[in-house]
C-alpha cells in the first residue's frame, strides 16, 4: 500500500515537472506567425518568428528599420533592429527570418512592429540586378516583363490575393444556391462554338513518331464546357464549372487571351431569359461584394493608385440594378449616336467592342444585358424565337463597363425536330447525335452561360490590359514560362 502511494506521488511530481519544463521551453520558442498574424495584434508581448521578403530597408546610426512581406497582407511587418543587427545583405528583395518580441509601435501608421533580437539572411538578393527598385512605382506594363519575378511587387501580389478570394467568392456563390460543380474535360473532341478557335492536342516524342493519333480521333483543348454541363443538366437542375479554357485566336487585344479561365452555369427548367440574367447579376454581385469585403486594401491600391475613380463605377454597379436592351434595341442606339464607328451598324452585324462600350456608356455606365440576337450570330444550340421578319435567338450577353463583352449565355435549343434541323443544316448531325439524344430523353427547357474571369477582374479593379489579371498570360506569339 505504501509503495503504491509512493510510487503516483513520484510519477505525477515527475509528470509536473515535465509540465512545467515544456511550458517554459515553450515560452523561449519563438511562435510562428505570418505577417498578416503579426499586424492583427492579438499577439503583443510574444517572442515570435517572422519569415518573408524585405520590402524597404533603411540603415539609420543606432537602428535598421526593415519591412517584411510574405504575401499574407498588402501591409507588410515594420523590424527595428539595433545598428549591430544590421548587414549589407539585408538588401530590398532579400529573403529573411526575424526573432524577436512584438511590440506596440510609437508610429501611427502601423499597430505593431517587431523588435528584433536575431535576422537571418535566408536568400540574397543583388538590389543592382533586380529588376525592380526600392521605392519605385513601376507600372504594370514594366513589370509584365517579369513574369517569374512580377509577384514581388505590391500591386501583382494584390491582384493574386483578389484573384484567390474571387474565386472563392465564386464557388461560394454556386454552393450556396444549390448548384454542383463539375470537372468538364480539358481535352475534348468536340468544338463547343463552331468558331475553329481550337489547339489540337498531339503527343509528342520518340514513342509516337509514327502514330500521332493517340485518341483514335482528332483531340483538341476545351473551349467551353457548356456541352458537358448540358450532359450533366440531363440530370441536375443546377451545374457549374471553373476551369481553364482555350482559344487559338490571332489576337493580342486588351481582352483576349490563348488560355483564360471560364466561369459556365447551366440551369433546367428555365422560363426565359431572366432565369439566366437573374443568376449572372446574382454572381457578379456577391462576388464583388465578398472582394470588396475581402480584399479592402488589395482592392483600394488598384483603385487608388493604378484606376483612379474606378471605384465609383464599381459602387454604381453594385447599387443599380442591370438594364436590359433588345439587340435590335442596340443597334438603334448606334445607329441614332453621332459617333463615327469603324464597324457597320446595320441589323445582322456583331456588336464589336467598339459598339459594346458605346452601349455601355448609353446605359449610364453599368453592366447591360443585351437579348435576341440575330439567328445567324449564334452558334446552333441556341433557342430559336422563330419570329419574323428578324430572326432571333434567345441569347444574351453581359457588357460591362471599360470590358466590354464579360458573359456569353442562352437559352439553349431543346426541342428535337428544330435542333436535327439546324445540325442537318450546318452537316453536323453525325457529329452531334450523342448531343440529340439529350433531347430524346428526358429533355427539359435549359440555359446557361460562361463569364470570363480575367474580364471579371479587369472589370471590378478597373485593369485595363487582361495580361495584367492572370499570373502567366498566353497570347499569340507568346508563351513565356
Ligand atoms: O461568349 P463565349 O464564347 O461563350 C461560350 O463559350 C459559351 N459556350 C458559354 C456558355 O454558354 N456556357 O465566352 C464566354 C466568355 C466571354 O463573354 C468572355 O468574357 C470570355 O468568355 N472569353 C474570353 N476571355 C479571355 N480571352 C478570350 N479569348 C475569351 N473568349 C471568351
Amino acid at each position: 500500500m505504501f509503495r503504491a502511494v509512493a510510487k503516483t506521488l513520484f510519477v505525477s511530481s515527475v509528470y509536473r515537472g515535465v509540465l512545467f519544463g515544456l511550458r517554459h521551453y515553450c515560452k523561449n520558442i519563438p511562435l510562428k506567425l505570418r505577417v498578416s498574424e503579426a499586424l492583427s495584434g492579438a499577439e503583443l508581448g510574444a517572442n515570435v518568428k517572422v519569415q518573408g521578403w524585405v520590402r524597404s530597408v533603411r540603415s539609420q546610426k543606432k537602428n535598421v528599420f526593415l519591412h517584411v512581406n510574405d504575401g499574407s497582407s498588402l501591409q507588410s511587418l515594420q523590424i527595428v533592429a539595433g545598428a549591430e543587427l544590421d548587414n549589407p545583405l539585408l538588401t530590398f528583395g532579400s529573403a529573411v527570418e526575424v526573432t524577436g518580441v512584438l511590440k506596440k509601435s510609437p508610429h501611427p501608421k502601423q499597430p505593431v512592429e517587431l523588435e528584433a533580437e536575431q535576422i537571418h539572411v535566408v536568400g540574397k538578393c543583388n538590389p543592382v540586378d533586380f529588376p525592380f527598385k526600392i521605392k519605385e512605382r513601376h507600372s504594370l506594363e514594366y513589370i509584365r516583363q517579369f513574369p517569374h519575378l512580377r509577384c514581388r511587387t505590391n500591386v501583382f501580389s494584390s491582384l493574386l490575393r483578389v484573384r484567390s478570394q474571387a474565386t472563392t467568392a465564386i464557388h461560394s456563390y454556386f454552393k450556396d444556391n444549390g448548384f454542383v460543380q463539375i470537372h468538364t474535360p480539358v481535352i475534348t473532341s468536340n468544338d463547343c462554338e463552331g468558331a475553329g478557335e481550337l489547339f489540337r492536342v498531339e503527343p509528342s516524342g520518340p514513342a509516337f513518331v509514327d502514330d500521332t493519333n493517340f485518341f483514335s480521333v482528332p483531340a483538341f483543348l476545351t473551349v467551353s464546357g457548356q456541352l458537358h454541363l448540358e450532359v450533366m443538366s440531363g440530370s441536375f437542375s443546377r451545374v457549374y464549372t471553373f476551369g481553364p479554357t482555350f482559344r487559338a485566336e490571332n489576337s493580342q487585344t486588351r481582352r483576349h487571351l490563348a488560355e483564360f479561365f471560364m466561369v459556365e452555369a447551366e440551369i433546367s427548367f428555365t422560363q426565359s431569359l431572366e432565369d439566366l440574367t437573374k443568376v449572372m447579376e446574382d454572381m457578379f454581385r456577391s462576388a464583388t461584394e465578398h472582394v470588396l469585403a475581402h480584399c479592402a486594401e488589395d482592392v483600394d491600391l488598384f483603385h487608388k493608385r493604378v484606376t483612379p475613380g474606378h471605384r465609383d463605377t464599381v459602387d454604381a454597379m453594385l447599387k443599380k440594378k442591370f438594364p436590359v436592351v433588345t439587340y435590335s434595341e442596340a443597334i438603334d442606339i448606334l445607329n441614332r449616336s453621332s459617333e463615327n464607328f469603324a464597324f457597320p451598324t446595320d441589323w445582322g452585324c456583331d456588336l464589336m467592342t467598339e459598339h459594346e462600350k458605346y452601349v455601355v456608356k448609353h446605359c449610364g455606365n453599368l453592366p447591360v444585358f443585351v437579348t435576341e440576337y440575330p439567328y445567324d450570330l449564334k452558334p446552333f444550340y441556341a433557342r430559336d424565337n422563330q419570329d419574323h421578319p428578324k430572326h432571333t435567338v434567345a441569347a444574351v450577353d453581359l457588357l460591362v463597363p471599360g470590358v466590354g463583352e464579360l458573359c456569353g449565355g442562352s437559352l439553349r435549343e431543346e426541342r428535337l425536330d428544330l435542333l436535327q434541323d439546324r445540325l442537318q443544316d450546318a452537316g453536323l448531325a453525325d457529329t452531334y447525335s450523342w448531343y440529340l439524344d439529350l433531347r430524346r430523353f428526358g429533355s427539359v427547357p435549359h440555359g446557361g452561360f460562361g463569364l470570363g474571369f480575367e474580364r471579371y477582374l479587369q472589370c471590378i479593379l478597373g485593369v485595363d490590359n487582361i495580361k495584367d489579371v492572370i499570373p502567366f498570360p498566353r497570347f499569340s506569339h507568346s508563351c513565356l514560362l
